[in-house]
């Protein structure tokens, strides 16, 4: 059952990550808010499912180092050929941890791919990424609102408390502000807002948030 559900997720996003160019990205500005702690870093910022690569170009073009993420082979090909200037890409699964030291990264990047997990699976991300920070280390991340009806919000199979199956069994999860207090209870949240983003056909709620290694 939770095979198929990661067999189901792989398939699901390779196959949407077709082949595309570096001209048809189109950055939002989510992370402007942020400039102040991404310009200052100095170790790799990691971009976690990556996909296109959005977050990528939008640190590539800051001048940061970027080291981006996914679990599609399809996305990190598509990320070599687009952005040679990236200072490293890898491909691996969230749920089997993350293939990096203790303590490398002062800014990990999250955006819209840490919702469609379990809770313990979550919670076992969240610790993964937490291991790999270095102390006040920064995650900032966009999740899934529980209002998000455009995208699926309350809608399918609810297989744990916010939890959906789609059709296609795989797993979406919507948050409310109690929800991502719990999952990120061992981190500080220093920014948290519920938002709306447009860069779909679809307006889409969203959570933007920061969050430091305590
Ligand atoms: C909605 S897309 C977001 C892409 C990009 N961050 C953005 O905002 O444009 C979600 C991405 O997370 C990746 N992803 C989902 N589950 C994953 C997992 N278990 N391990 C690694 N990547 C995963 C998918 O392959 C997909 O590229």
């Amino acid at each position: 059952m939770f095979n198929r559900e990661i067999n189901n997720s792989f398939k699901y996003w390779n196959n949407l990550h077709k082949e595309y160019n570096r001209n048809d990205i189109k950055i939002d500005d989510w992370l402007v808010d942020f400039n102040s702690i991404i310009l200052s870093s100095n170790t790799p910022i990691l971009d976690l499912g990556c996909g296109s690569g959005n977050d990528t170009l939008y640190l590539i073009n800051k001048g940061k180092k970027v080291i981006s993420c996914d679990q599609s082979i399809n996305a990190i090909n598509n990320i070599k050929r687009n952005f040679p200037e990236v200072y490293g890409t890898k491909c691996f699964n969230m749920l089997h941890g993350m293939p990096f030291d203790d303590n490398s990264f002062e800014i990990i990047i999250a955006d819209l791919c840490l919702h469609y997990f379990r809770k313990k699976d979550t919670l076992k991300i969240l610790n993964e990424i937490k291991r790999i920070l270095i102390s006040g280390g920064h995650l900032i991340f966009r999740v899934n609102s529980i209002n998000d009806v455009n995208h699926g919000a309350g809608q399918g199979k609810e297989i744990e408390h916010h939890l959906y199956e789609t059709d296609d069994k795989r797993l979406k999860r919507f948050f409310n502000e109690e929800d991502i207090r719990y999952f990120f209870r061992d981190f500080n949240i220093e920014y948290l807002n519920e938002e709306i983003m447009t860069r779909y056909k679809h307006e889409k709620r969203l959570y933007r948030g920061c969050v430091s290694k305590k």
